[in-house]
């Protein structure tokens, strides 16, 4: 797939069930960082809280109280991202067994491919006027994928956890399609449908590996 794709304590479904008649009242009068009486933090805010995604201002005209829990969206499913694509080198640097470097491989391309929707998805936030949460500690804290499970070296092992990793990053994105849908994001929508289209794709590919026939 090449052209396109809480913290245990973020709950993904406040960010996604964020009224977009009821947006905080900083985000219906421009962007903080256009109010020079305002005092500016010396970093964004940390805090994972709905509603909080600090907004640059654009011409881009989706309203803003659609455009800050798209953002937040956006950073959730970037932290999902960032933890598929270090899973996946896991698995690609540890696997041992006779299909090595085949599976050797084909852990590196899911990685490679999970970079490319890091990138979808950041851009993308930037795109609405969000600021991309993209460094290993946000994405550590925000990720909704399960804990790695392999710790040896064993080729099912690592199949299943990369399995597992997908799975749930699949379905992420498969809800965030939904999401963006309600907020009439195509475009959004349109990188999530993509970005879930692939990752169901390595699905199937790592399953098939798992294939035991009776
Ligand atoms: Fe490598």
């Amino acid at each position: 797939m090449r052209n396109r794709g809480e913290p245990v304590d973020v709950d993904e479904s406040s960010a996604e069930s964020f009224p977009a008649s009821d947006p905080p009242s900083w985000t219906t009068s421009g962007s903080r960082r256009e109010d020079p009486a305002v005092a500016q933090p010396a970093a964004p805010p940390e805090s994972h809280e709905e509603g909080t995604e600090e907004l640059f201002p654009t011409k881009n005209d989706l309203p803003q109280n659609a455009r800050a829990p798209l953002c937040e969206l956006l950073n959730a499913r970037l932290a999902d991202a960032l933890d598929l694509a270090s899973q996946c080198k896991q698995a690609h640097w540890n696997v041992k067994g006779p299909a090595f470097f085949e599976l050797h491989q084909l852990f590196d391309q899911i990685s490679q491919d999970a970079r490319e929707y890091v990138d979808l998805i950041a851009e993308r936030a930037a795109q609405l006027g969000g600021q991309a949460q993209g460094t290993v500690r946000a994405a550590a804290q925000r990720t909704s994928l399960p804990e790695y499970g392999a710790c040896g070296a064993d080729e099912r092992e690592h199949l299943q956890a990369v399995a597992n990793a997908l799975a749930e990053f699949a379905r992420g994105a498969r809800g965030a399609v939904s999401r963006c849908n309600q907020f009439d994001d195509w475009a959004t929508a349109d990188i999530f449908t993509e970005i879930s289209r692939g990752a169901e794709k390595w699905l199937w590919m790592v399953e098939s590996h798992l294939f035991t026939p009776h």
